[in-house]
This record gives structure tokens, C-alpha cells and sequence, in this order.
């Protein structure tokens, strides 16, 4: 059964371009609800247990010093089959596959400096919104 919670970071080349405003709007105009939001940063050590599922592929060095080179944005964000309509909403990896309009379109440079991180499942979605929330901080 869906759930209707994803997880999400705005990355750190998008909070270093002076994106977050204009991605959180798209957020929220695309019928999210906020549930939780923190700005904060990743030590190599998180970032590495964040995306430990990547551990074995080639770029996953590359993908942890990335997420730990500045701060990001994170939250829980809910709506019915939020999961797969934010895929949508933040379009494909590379962002010169991703379609116009989407959050990567407009934002994101390179795949490895792709503006935006989405949950690819209802499963991931609720273990990445409890790696970085308790559930005190979520409304
Ligand atoms: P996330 O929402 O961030 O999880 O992206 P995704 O689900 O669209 O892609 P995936 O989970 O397969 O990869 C995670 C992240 O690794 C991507 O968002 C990229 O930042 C990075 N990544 C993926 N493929 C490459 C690659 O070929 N080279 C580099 N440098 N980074 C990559
Ligand atoms: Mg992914």
C-alpha cells in the first residue's frame, strides 16, 4: 500500500546557488504538505550512512563528499502517492534527461550536482525521514 510521506534534501549545490526558496515553492505548489524541515550539514561520516546503500558503486566517494561540501534542507514532505509524484515533480538523475519544468531541469548543473534528493520508495521514505527526525519534530 502507498503511503502518502516522502523524504527529501535539497542538496548542497542548490542551497550554495540560491535555490531553496524557488524549490520549496515548487514543493508546495505541487500539493506537498511540509510535515518536518531542518537546514543543517553532513559530516562525510552521515552522508556516508545516508546513501550506504551506493557503497558499492563507483561514484559513491564522489556522491558522499559531495553531499558533506555544504549545508542542505531536509524534510518529510506528504501527499496522496507522494512518493512517485515527487519523482516526478524532481525529474530524472541526470538532469539533461530531466523534463522540462521539473526541479532538476531548472536547477541542477551535473548528475552528481543534482539539486534535489527524493525517496525511491514508501519503504526508504520512512527510514530517511527517521534518520534525520525524531518524532517530536514532525507536525
Ligand atoms: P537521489 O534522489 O539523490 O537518491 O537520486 P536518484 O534516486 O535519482 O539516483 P540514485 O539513487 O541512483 O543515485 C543517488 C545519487 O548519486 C544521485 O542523485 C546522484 O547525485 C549520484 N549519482 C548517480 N549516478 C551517478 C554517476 O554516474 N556519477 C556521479 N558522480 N554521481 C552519480
Ligand atoms: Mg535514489
Amino acid at each position: 500500500m502507498a503511503t502518502n510521506r516522502t523524504f527529501t534534501m535539497i542538496k548542497p549545490d542548490a542551497v550554495g546557488n540560491g535555490h531553496i526558496g524557488a524549490i520549496l515553492n515548487d514543493i508546495i505548489q505541487g500539493g506537498f504538505k511540509i510535515i518536518a524541515m531542518k537546514y543543517t550539514s553532513l559530516s562525510d561520516e552521515i552522508a556516508g550512512q545516508f546513501y550506504t546503500v551506493h557503497k558499492e558503486r563507483p561514484f559513491y566517494g564522489e556522491l558522499v563528499s559531495f553531499m558533506s561540501s555544504g549545508p542542505i534542507v531536509a524534510a518529510i514532505l506528504e501527499k496522496e502517492n507522494a512518493v512517485e509524484d515527487f519523482r516526478k515533480l524532481i525529474g530524472a538523475t541526470d538532469p539533461s534527461k530531466a523534463e522540462a519544468g521539473t526541479i532538476r531541469n531548472k536547477y541542477a548543473k551535473s548528475i552528481d550536482a543534482n539539486a534535489i534528493h527524493g525517496s525511491d520508495s514508501d519503504e526508504n521514505a520512512e527510514i530517511e525521514g527517521s534518520f534525520f527526525f525524531s518524532a517530536f519534530e514532525r507536525f
